[in-house]
């Protein structure tokens, strides 16, 4: 951590609670806002590696008789996040709980990706206020990406004042700290470095489940798509170091796990912030797969650094999936431009052969955003076309959503809502055609089933997932929970895979 990262955190006393304007007093030392100009400025030079995190003794037993709870929104980091948070609180004395009615410490974890996301939080907000006051001793905090945003604290302080705790993405180690001020003030505690982290190696984690862990290759972003607010909230690239990360994964594969997935919001840009040596995602994979683990994942891909080398080493199979998420985001050039993804409509294709070539059986997914500002019918035809082509196993598609302080938020936009919403359904439709037909595909066949657990909807059946990341029900015997079998497949729905277990087969899919 740099020396003008180590701030203290503010208290705000209700009496200070007045105008927007009296809070900004606040910001200059522990928050800034999101600013484009500010965070393009981000330097290389300041990223320390630390594996000194320790529990202070003056906080050991914080957390005795008390319990905690978690809620999280978003993307795998958020999740990921929440493992390194209930670690730390584990760590203090608390016991985990999954009910808001018999916590002493709520936490929301949150995403700011879209509106929707942050209107879901604010709506929890609401309702936690009336548990607040039923039990004051309850302590309410908002943490994740939204604590990141200048206009989201300044809502808190006005509407949601029962909120005890704001702290950001890069305060995570900090929880300690914070839960103390918080128990002893009284007043809402915000701790927000808008100066991104350092990496810190040796903090707790307490994961979800047993079978599929994630590991953090790389934290932030620098690609400063026009519409995104992550390279703000989540700060300037960072890779950990790879020996750091191949430890992880070791000690994950000597206790069981048969799935790793390794995350960062641009992990084709891993190693890039490397000042001491020339190190890629391609570097990496290729050490990770001599592990003994079943299945190695990899999120997200960003298509413009996604490079030969990389490929050549995925072909390599073995415990290397063969699905690829890739997002497109729009299959019109010009949009991409607008959007400063830093490719083409062409590049994009070309990457998609090359990667189809050398692993003739990938699956590839994406991420699709319709309605970007002015988008024209035309444009939107160029996203549907491209998704024929390239005939993709599914997709996430969203309409797009105006984040305040980022580039494209400012443009002046033509497109109703009433046509993104008829070209999101469009799309969707292609995207629910493509899918099932590449299901169909699978009837008869026999794939390879990481057994997850009973399904959601009928305790009766057990489900999992193959390599390329399908979602299969079947029925059999518990005991096969955690185990890699193989399912014949009976019937193909839109989404998931009927299916039974078979002993042995001759293809695997
Ligand atoms: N509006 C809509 N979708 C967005 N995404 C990122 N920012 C926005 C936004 N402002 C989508 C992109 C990204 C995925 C994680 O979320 O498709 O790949
Ligand atoms: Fe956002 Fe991904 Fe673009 Fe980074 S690469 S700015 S996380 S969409």
């Amino acid at each position: 951590m740099n020396e003008n990262q180590r701030l203290e955190s503010t208290q705000v006393t209700p009496s200070d609670k007045k105008s927007e304007k009296d809070y900004s007093k606040y910001f200059q030392t522990v928050y800034m806002p999101p600013s484009l100009k500010d965070a393009k400025k981000r330097g290389k030079e300041d990223v320390k590696y630390h594996n000194d995190f320790k529990i202070d003794e003056k906080f050991r037993g914080m957390g005795d008789g008390r319990k905690f709870y978690i809620r999280t929104y978003g993307c795998q980091m958020n999740e990921h996040d929440t493992e390194v948070m209930a670690g730390i609180f584990l760590s203090l004395g608390y016991e985990i709980t999954d009910t808001v009615d018999d916590a002493h410490v709520i936490l929301l974890n949150t995403c700011a990706i879209r509106e929707n996301a942050e209107n879901k939080v604010f709506g929890e907000l609401g309702h936690l206020k009336a548990l607040k006051r039923e039990r004051p001793d309850l302590l309410i905090g908002v943490c994740g990406c939204m604590s990141q945003e200048e206009s989201v604290v300044n809502k808190i302080l006005q509407k949601h004042q029962h909120v005890d705790m704001i702290f950001g993405t890069h305060n995570i180690h900090r929880l300690p700290h914070i839960l103390s001020e918080a128990y002893l003030s009284k007043e809402m505690v915000i701790e927000v470095w808008s100066k991104e982290g350092d990496v810190i190696e040796n903090l707790p984690k307490v994961r979800k489940g047993n079978i599929k862990a994630w590991v953090n290759i790389m934290y932030g972003c620098d690609k400063f798509c026009t519409y995104c607010i992550v390279p703000y909230t989540r700060g300037k690239e960072r890779s950990r170091r790879p020996e750091d990360i191949i430890q992880e994964v070791r000690h994950l594969a000597a206790q069981g796990y048969k799935e790793i997935t390794l995350l960062g919001q641009n992990v084709n840009a891993y190693g890039k912030d490397f000042e001491d040596m020339k190190y890629g995602l391609g570097d990496l994979m290729d050490e990770i797969r001599k592990i003994d683990v079943a299945r190695i994942r990899f999120t997200t891909s960003h298509p413009r650094d996604f490079d030969d080398y990389l490929i050549e080493v995925l072909a390599k199979g073995g415990n290397l999936v063969d699905h690829i998420h890739l997002p497109v985001q729009s299959g019109s050039s010009e949009v991409l431009k607008i959007m400063a993804r830093k490719y083409d409509r062409e590049r994009y294709m070309d990457l998609v052969r090359k990667i189809k070539e050398a692993i003739p059986n990938a699956s590839l997914t994406t991420d699709i955003i319709v309605g970007f500002p002015n988008e024209t019918e035309e444009q939107f035809e160029e996203t549907m076309s491209l998704y024929r082509e390239v005939e993709f196993d599914s997709a996430y598609t969203f309409i797009y959503s105006p984040r305040e302080g980022t580039p494209a938020a400012k443009m002046q936009d033509n497109v109703p809502m009433e046509v993104k919403k008829d070209r999101l359904q469009r799309l969707n439709a292609l995207v629910n055609e493509i899918s099932a037909k590449k299901l169909k595909e699978y009837e008869g066949k026999v794939v390879e089933v990481l057994v997850e657990g009973e399904s959601k909807n009928n305790p009766d059946v057990l489900a999992g997932y193959t390599r390329k990341n399908k979602l299969v029900n079947f029925k059999a015997s518990k005991s096969v929970i955690g185990q890699l079998v193989k399912v014949k497949v009976l019937e193909a729905k839109t989404w998931t895979l009927n299916g039974e277990m078979v002993e042995e087969a001759a293809e695997v899919r």
